[in-house]
């Protein structure tokens, strides 16, 4: 069917066009009936129009995201009628013909108001996301994440980078979830999985000889699902050859620098510009800041207590380096003057991470005479909990170890190496948040190095790879791979970006005996080598070239840019918790006849 085309968008009349007849399509925006006159606001990608409609020559019947044609005259506004908060808002364009390209049924949810959006359920959003994707502000978050894709292949092109496409019914990449399996219709009782990364045919393409691969990839991963987590997502996926770790970094480093830079610029972005990336190794991210994604938009650093605890007069502390365990904690500038119930509820804060408590030491004014307060050593005033088993001298040390004034708490965390990490983490990011110092205009990219190879896996009574099987192990650390492989460190770094990590990768191991051991120690044995990774094994045999690589989380990027807290307001279209897509109703059951076929058999689902 046919309908007149636009010969202009609606966010572009100005008064440089008035007299001039145009056509414009998009949709009822706002309708407002002011008895004599009908007043649409329409609206398509760029913007608005106001369109002003005579009922002497008749009026369509409009309703909000009615879709419409307008063909009309552009007339300057008067003077008190013009609003200066829309490109537009000098002219408005009044209607001679239109034909109502399609009606409208009654939303779900007002598309219109922005403002109302945050009381809308999101599963209803998501049921209806072409309706949620006509608002600007997701119209917005779309455009920056198709400029962000087409700028890393502007930039990677330009540095001989070339694009290849890898296939998505495939077999198993292990990176710690678990699959999405495709059954096989022709041998029932085998599968495709997809692939939860390209890590394998990335690497196999270096085999081949590429050099600088690559692509931006969707990855599917059935895993428990975050914020920050979709079951399906997009990497930017990148490997190259006769590379070493800091080639990689490099790379990713001015890529990110260039790319972000220039969305900031032309998407006018609230941001300052991204700045070459600090860098710090694993040992010292959990050492400072009790995590290996830590958000550096601010100081406040862990300090440690341990040494200086031994035979401690506070029983907790002594008991806790006793058993080899570690007394650490935080400075909160300001913080006594935290109520009792404030500090109760950092004190649950540290116990939600495991912890059993927190000792808290209140500085204060050594002339302000607090009841139940005391003295340290060298006259200052403390009071808490801790501190009647502290005072006269370890009170002094502890402050001076916290670098604490009067006016400030000192909170400390006794507990394992883990629990210290994780309780002060969250009260460090909760400090941050109170003190207001983690500044939504700040990108602070940092590069984290020297993973460990493997991590003890406690319920399966094995280790681990960190980050994946294939990662290298750091030549010096080959000593320890019989004897203490906990100690060993990988030529293995992570991208973080305000407490989020952005990217991840490796130097890879290249030669097949060095992989054919790695699989061994993280419990491969020797036929699920062959089974499952025998093809990678044999290429390896083949003249491998060294290589490395990195895939930056494309959803997360556009988070950080845009400040979304949830991955799924960067998505055109995200599941919703349990990985259900409501808009679709995916997953869904299928003919019989198609899972017979399969050869598959349905049995109820196991009692969770
Ligand atoms: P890794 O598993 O660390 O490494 O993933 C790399 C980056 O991908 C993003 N990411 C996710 N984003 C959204 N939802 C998810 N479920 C999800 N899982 C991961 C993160 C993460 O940093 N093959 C290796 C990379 C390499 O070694 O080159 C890999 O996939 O931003």
């Amino acid at each position: 069917m046919g309908f007149t085309q636009r010969t202009m968008f609606c966010g572009e009349p100005r008064v440089s066009d008035a007299g001039r007849q145009v056509t414009v399509n998009g949709w009822a925006h706002k309708v407002r009936d002011l008895g004599g006159l009908l007043f649409v606001d329409l609206r398509d990608r760029s913007g608005l129009v106001q369109i002003i409609f005579d009922p002497e020559k008749g009026t369509p019947e409009v309703r909000s995201e009615t879709c419409l044609s307008v063909t009309g005259t552009v007339r300057e506004r008067d003077g008190a009628n013009k609003n200066a908060n829309i490109g537009t808002g000098d002219v408005e364009i009044v209607a001679e013909t239109w034909e109502v390209l399609n009606q409208a049924a009654v939303l779900p949810f007002p598309v219109s108001d922005e403002s109302q959006m945050g009381k809308v359920n999101e599963e209803l959003r998501i049921k209806h996301r072409y309706l949620d994707l006509r608002r600007p502000s997701m119209y917005r978050k779309l455009a920056v994440r198709s400029s962000l894709i087409s700028r890393i292949r502007r930039h990677l092109d330009s540095k001989g980078f070339l694009e290849v496409e890898t296939p998505i019914i495939t077999k198993s990449t292990p990176e710690g979830a678990r699959d999405y399996l495709v059954p096989y219709r022709l041998e029932p009782g085998k599968f495709y999985a997809l692939p939860q990364s390209p890590q394998q045919y990335k690497q196999l393409l270096m085999v081949a000889g590429i050099e600088r691969y690559y692509q931006i990839a969707k990855c599917f991963r059935d895993e428990s699902q975050r914020s920050d987590r979709q079951p399906e997502f997009t990497q930017l996926d990148l490997e190259m050859s006769y590379v070493n770790q800091e080639d990689v970094l490099n790379v990713i480093e001015e890529m990110t620098l260039d790319v972000v830079n220039g969305l900031i610029e032309e998407f006018d972005l609230d941001k300052e510009r991204v700045q070459p990336f600090a860098r710090m190794t694993y040992d010292e991210a959990l050492a400072k800041y009790g995590s290996d994604k830590p958000d550096l938009r601010f100081g406040v650093e862990i300090f440690d207590h341990t040494a200086a605890s031994k035979g401690s007069a506070f029983g907790v502390f002594a008991n806790t380096v006793e058993a080899g365990n570690f007394v650490r904690g935080l400075r909160y500038e300001g913080g006594a003057k935290l109520s009792r119930k404030e500090v109760g509820e950092l004190e649950e804060l540290c116990k939600s991470a495991g912890a059993k408590g927190m000792a808290s030491l209140y500085v204060e004014d050594p002339a302000n005479e607090i009841e139940g307060s005391l003295r340290t050593g060298k006259g200052r005033r403390v009071r808490g909990a801790a501190a009647k088993f502290l005072v006269p001298d370890e009170a002094d040390r502890l402050i001076e170890a916290a670098q604490a004034e009067p006016g400030d708490l000192v909170c400390v965390v006794a507990d394992t190496w883990a629990v210290t990490n994780e309780a002060l983490n969250k009260l460090r990011l909760h400090i941050g948040t109170a003190r207001g110092l983690r500044d939504p205009r700040k990108l602070a990219f940092a590069y984290v190095l020297d993973f460990p190879l493997v991590e003890w896996n406690e319920d399966e009574q094995r280790w681990d790879p960190s980050h994946h099987p294939f990662t290298s192990p750091k030549s010096a650390d080959m000593q320890y791979i019989d004897t203490d492989p906990g100690r060993m460190r990988a030529d293995c770094y992570d991208l973080v970006c305000n407490g989020v990590e952005m990217a991840s990768g490796s130097i890879r191991i290249h030669q097949p005996e060095m992989q054919a051991r790695v699989f061994d120690l993280i419990g491969v044995d020797k036929q699920a080598q062959q089974e499952r990774f025998g093809h990678i094994l044999e290429a390896f045999s083949y003249g491998a070239p060294p290589h490395g690589g990195m895939a930056p989380g494309i959803d997360r990027l556009v988070m950080a840019l845009m400040d979304e807290e949830n991955i799924r307001e960067v998505m055109a279209f995200p599941k919703i918790g349990n990985g259900y897509d409501p808009m679709m109703d995916a997953p869904s059951t299928v003919d019989e006849a198609q899972w017979k076929d399969m050869g598959l058999q349905i049995t109820p689902a196991p009692k969770p």
